[in-house]
């Protein structure tokens, strides 16, 4: 069964009790946390302060993508405030290893996310160690843009290494995902969908989480 992750990135930060409190209510088993520093993307979102009041009030697991540079700075700052899965992009450290071995060593999952021009082969000789991998399915830096497809070959190759060498990782994909693509991205062996404007922007989010999360329960198998 897979995962959906609502990113809070496109709540009402006016609202931000409320929306967490939809959250706590709906079928979501993660809340999606981005964390920009205006270095390693053209935007500032919120650090780890915000972070703890966000995983004060919500009871989904905290999987914070982090996207900044130098984040072997941060891993621990985030763990304590709440950050269950914490991901770093590749393109940021040049210890990947060594990275993803202090994130595990604070007791949280260890994740790596890759821009879109980044190709898998990257994480060739790491992959066992991962929890999660985060396929950027948008330049990160800004909710509410248009998923790009080529994304969907990388998923359908990161599955496959996944099969192949029997390992368990999430993947996780991120940017752009919706009602209209969430189907084929799951066919591909996506299992964890970040949807922000998709949810938030929504009339009805509980009812968007709702229907991300059916999908693939109705389907007859044919023969
Ligand atoms: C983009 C962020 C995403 C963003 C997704 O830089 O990493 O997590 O919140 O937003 P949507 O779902 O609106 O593309
Ligand atoms: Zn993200």
């Amino acid at each position: 069964m897979h995962i959906i992750a609502p990113s809070i990135l496109a709540a009402n930060f006016l609202k931000l009790e409320e929306d967490l409190d939809m959250i706590n209510r709906s079928e979501a088993e993660y809340l999606h946390v981005d964390v920009m520093d205006g270095v390693f993307v053209p935007n500032i979102s919120f650090g780890q302060n915000i972070v703890k009041f966000i995983s004060s009030k919500c009871n989904k697991t905290i999987d914070v993508h982090l996207m900044i540079v130098n984040p072997e700075k941060y891993i621990e700052s985030f763990q304590e405030v709440g950050a269950e899965i914490i991901t770093a992009h590749v393109e940021a450290t040049n210890h990947a290893h060594r990275l993803i071995g202090q994130i595990k060593e604070t007791g949280a999952k260890a994740g790596l996310a890759l821009n879109p021009h980044t190709p898998i082969n990257v994480l060739e000789n790491v992959l066992e160690e991962l929890d999660q991998v985060v396929l950027m399915s948008v330049n990160p830096g800004f909710g509410g843009q248009k998923f790009i497809y080529q994304t969907l070959s990388k998923i359908e190759a990161l599955n496959e290494a996944k099969i192949k060498r029997n390992l368990n990782f999430n993947i996780e994909i991120d940017g752009g995902v919706g009602l209209q693509n969430a189907e084929k991205i799951l066919q591909c062996g996506a299992n964890v969908l970040v949807a922000g404007s998709s949810v938030f922007k929504s009339e009805n989010p509980l009812e968007t989480v709702s229907k991300l999360q059916s999908i693939g329960k109705n389907h007859v198998a044919k023969f």
